[in-house]
């Protein structure tokens, strides 16, 4: 239901990007007349709307916001993984395991695209690998809670990842193009994803009255930290007119919380659950839910590293990445002696 709203362009052909004063290797490079000419040239890119390709000039402002925004979005798909993978051997079908299978799978392969989007700007796995396992580099806050019971399924699909959608359209047109390319199968993937943990929901809901009691339950604990997932209010966000400018964000944080509280109260009402929030109304005035007041401080202990599962979340990881070394010495090993067969040959 959400991928509809993607209405894109055509990519640009291959001689469009990369080309002209926008190259990185365009003549004269060094002096400032040509510096001038190539910044003249991606704001000209920016206002028009087009594609900035990883070999065409750009500021150095404008390819480190995009590693950050990148990486910290590639680090949330692979934490993601950690809450509901939590949950594959406890599925309580094999119907549900498949599914829940098959979704945790798409979430790495999703971090998977998002690093090699960011590898087009010069930055290596490793530092970004580093830089998660350091604590020095976020991921998204809502990884940071606990998975309580099978109802949290259906509230992941549903509610965080509705969210992810909400605020993953967008970016389908965003300005770099790597990264908006990416965004689109992400945002096909995501749709299915929301669709099987509502579907989820539902059948909780028509079940008996302690599963019916079991969603409400887990409603009651993720409706916040998700509506908290977009990111503080307009007022406070640091990023927000700089990327907006540069066309990489689209919507203001504020802007798709508002969108996500109207969808999805009328889904809440078919599934005959109760948000958890007595201030959510609809206003006629403004055509929009009102709702209550978010408790900021809980966003930002979480994004500072003291929520719930802040650590656990980060020690897997590290342990998962530690056990890994083995796979990652056998693959280089392999393609250097591919290689050196090659030469032979
Ligand atoms: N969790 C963690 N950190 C957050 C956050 C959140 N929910 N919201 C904001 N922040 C951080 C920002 O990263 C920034 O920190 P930094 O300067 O160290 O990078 C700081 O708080 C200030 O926030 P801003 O609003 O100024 O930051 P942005 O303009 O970057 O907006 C964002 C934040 C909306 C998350 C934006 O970066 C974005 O749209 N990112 C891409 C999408 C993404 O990363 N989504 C994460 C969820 S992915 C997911 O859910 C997986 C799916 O499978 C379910």
């Amino acid at each position: 239901m959400y991928t509809q709203a993607i209405d894109l362009p055509e990519p640009p052909g291959p001689l469009e990007a990369g080309s002209g004063p926008r190259s990185a290797q365009a003549a004269g490079a060094g002096s400032e007349a040509a510096e001038q000419e190539r910044q003249q040239a991606f704001d000209a890119a920016i206002a028009a709307d087009e594609k900035i390709e990883p070999q065409d000039w750009m500021p150095e402002a404008y390819r480190r916001t995009l590693v950050r925004q990148i990486s910290q979005h590639a680090h949330s798909e692979v934490v993601g993984m950690l809450p509901e993978g939590n949950w594959i051997t406890r599925a309580p079908s094999l119907r549900r395991k498949a599914i829940l299978l098959a979704k945790v799978q798409d979430e790495g392969g999703h971090g998977l695209y998002l690093y090699s989007a960011a590898e087009t700007l010069g930055v290596s796995r490793d530092e970004m690998i580093e830089a998660l396992l350091s604590g020095k580099a976020k991921y998204s806050s809502i990884f940071n809670y606990p998975t309580l019971s099978w109802a949290d399924m259906g509230c992941i699909g549903w509610l965080v990842d509705g969210a992810a959608i909400m605020n993953q359209i967008p970016l389908c047109r965003c300005s770099y193009g790597p990264y908006a390319r990416a965004m689109i199968r992400i945002c096909k993937e995501e749709s299915f994803h929301q669709r099987q943990g509502y579907e989820l929901m539902l059948a909780l809901c028509r079940g008996t009255p302690a599963q019916k009691a079991m969603a409400q339950e887990a409603l009651d604990r993720w409706w916040w930290p998700v509506v908290m997932m977009f990111g503080p209010s307009d007022a406070e966000s640091v990023h927000s007119a700089q990327t907006m400018k540069w066309g990489i964000k689209r919507i203001s944080n504020d802007d798709l919380r508002q969108k996500f509280v109207d969808a999805t109260v009328p889904q809440a009402e078919l599934l005959g659950l109760r948000i958890p929030d007595p201030d959510l109304k609809w206003n006629e005035e403004r055509g929009h839910y009102d709702f209550g007041q978010i408790d900021w401080n809980e966003l930002w202990r979480v994004i500072n590293g003291d929520g719930p599962c802040n650590r656990e979340r980060l020690e897997t990881r590290r342990r998962a990445h530690e056990n890994g070394a083995w796979v990652r010495e056998a693959a280089l090993a392999h393609a250097r002696k591919r290689a050196a067969r090659q030469r032979a040959a």
